[in-house]
């Protein structure tokens, strides 16, 4: 039963997309699990640039099943766009299926969600796509699941139920109300494009695995982002760890052989919370640009700073990361030194266990070791052994300190800037 889980190990970006596109080459499903429109996950096909919300990184392969499972919040406005988008690319769609277990997010989430950062003390800095609260939904059970696409009457009765009671809450703080019938009628357009994809994904999802075909889950988000590992309250909604997938895709432990944990060579972070390694010099600038680190999803420019060993050692343990994709090497080319934090200082009490306390993550102070660059464009490297020494040997320390091996190394963002690793001797 060849399942694979792809996660993120860091605060997401990490090139998720880039890695299941390129896996999928040899994979026959691949299957979203959690989180919603918040994702951006970027595919780049020759000279092409695609970005992804919420189909699953496998649709431009064909004859992938391309599955959006139980465990996602879904803005069927968003998702018939979506699809729409990918067809005006000459890519098929009718690969994707959209499980019935899944969640809806409509206009009146998002506007809660913004509702909850303006006037929040702890703003978090969401995507504003309605996450947190058609979470919140879910888990009071007023959440309308995507079945009810297949039901257009009962739809249309519980989604104005759901307005008028958004809608009182709107009018107590200030807030314009829901034109309910304007919007009703987005989600029934969009509700007859969507209804043929709506199906049983749990079922299919576990036929496949039963009959020995390879499924990848691809992981939003990454495990610093998570609800109960992530820097909480600075972090989504869901379990973005490979944990999440039995939950988010219904396929039991005993299914899943290897997890892949996707790691950049330095860490980003966008939106609010602590960031320890978090660079406001010159190099952070000099990352951002060279890794053109601008939010997939809302344009915003990612915190930038150095590799933390501390915070991914902790995501690759909890994930039970056996294989490790290492991305954006290339964008560390032009350095002289580079420093990965192995450590923290908080309080001055030394620690290499990642505190789950924000106040004491904003007063970790990193300590590093600094290894030295390679100054050499790699980006045309096509196997490890063709790597310049010192970027061998900074892959080694990291792999070392993040207690997992290196099977894969990406030095830019098109499929054949990709290459497996055996050996990094
Ligand atoms: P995701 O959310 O994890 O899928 O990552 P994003 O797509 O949000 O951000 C990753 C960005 O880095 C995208 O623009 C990718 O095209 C790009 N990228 C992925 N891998 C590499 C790499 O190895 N080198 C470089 N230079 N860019 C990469
Ligand atoms: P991918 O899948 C990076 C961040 C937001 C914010 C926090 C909560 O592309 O890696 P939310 O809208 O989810 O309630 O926002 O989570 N965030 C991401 N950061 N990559 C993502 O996805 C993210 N999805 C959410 O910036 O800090
Ligand atoms: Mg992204």
């Amino acid at each position: 039963m060849p399942v694979d889980i792809l996660v993120g190990t860091q605060w997401g970006d990490e090139g998720k997309g880039k890695l299941i596109d390129v896996l999928t080459r040899d994979v026959d499903m691949v299957v979203r699990f959690q989180g919603g429109n918040n994702a951006g996950h970027t595919v780049e096909i020759g000279d092409k640039r695609y970005v992804l919300h919420l189909v699953p990184s496998g649709i431009f392969r064909p004859g992938v099943a391309c599955v959006i499972g139980n465990g996602l919040v879904v803005d069927p406005v968003a998702l018939d766009e979506e699809l729409q988008g990918i067809e005006g690319k000459g890519f098929a769609t009718d690969s994707v299926q959209l499980s019935n277990r899944a969640q809806m997010i409509f206009v009146y989430h998002r506007i809660a969600d913004s509702l909850n950062e303006s006037g929040a003390a702890t703003k978090i800095g969401t995507t504003g796509r309605g996450i947190g609260p058609a979470y919140m939904d879910k888990m009071r059970r007023t959440g309308i699941r995507a079945i009810e696409l297949k039901y257009l009457d009962s739809l249309a009765a519980r989604f104005r139920a759901e307005c008028a009671r958004y809608n009182r809450l709107f009018a107590a703080s200030g807030v314009p109300e829901v034109d309910v019938e304007a919007e009703l009628a987005k989600v029934l357009r969009a509700a007859k494009r969507l209804a043929p994809l709506v199906c049983d994904t749990v079922y299919s999802v576990n036929r496949a695995v039963k009959a020995g075909k390879n499924v990848l889950f691809e992981g939003a988000q990454g495990a610093l982002l998570d609800i109960d590992h992530g820097t909480y309250p600075f972090v989504t909604s869901s379990n973005t760890v490979s944990g999440g997938a039995c939950t988010g895709g219904g396929v039991p432990p005993q299914s899943i052989r290897n997890v892949w944990g996707v790691i950049k060579a330095y860490t980003t972070r966008v939106g609010e919370g602590p960031f320890p390694t978090e660079l406001f010099d010159d190099t952070g600038e000099k990352l951002r640009q060279i890794g053109r680190e601008f939010g997939a999803t809302t344009g915003r420019p990612r915190r930038c700073g150095w590799f933390d060993a501390v915070a991914s050692r902790y995501a690759c343990m909890v994930n039970g990361v056996n294989k490790l994709a290492v991305t954006k090497l290339d964008c560390l080319d032009d350095l002289d030194e580079i420093a990965v934090c192995v450590a923290y200082k908080v309080n001055g009490v030394m620690t290499t266990e990642f505190p789950a306390s924000v106040a004491e993550l904003e007063a970790a102070e990193p300590v590093y070791e600094y290894l030295p660059g390679w100054k050499t464009s790699i980006s045309a490297v096509d196997c490890a052994e063709k790597l310049p020494d010192n970027a061998k040997k900074y892959l080694r320390r990291m792999a070392e300190l993040v207690d997992s091996e290196i099977a894969i190394v990406s030095v830019g963002p098109r499929r054949d800037q990709t290459f497996a690793v055996s050996s990094l001797s």
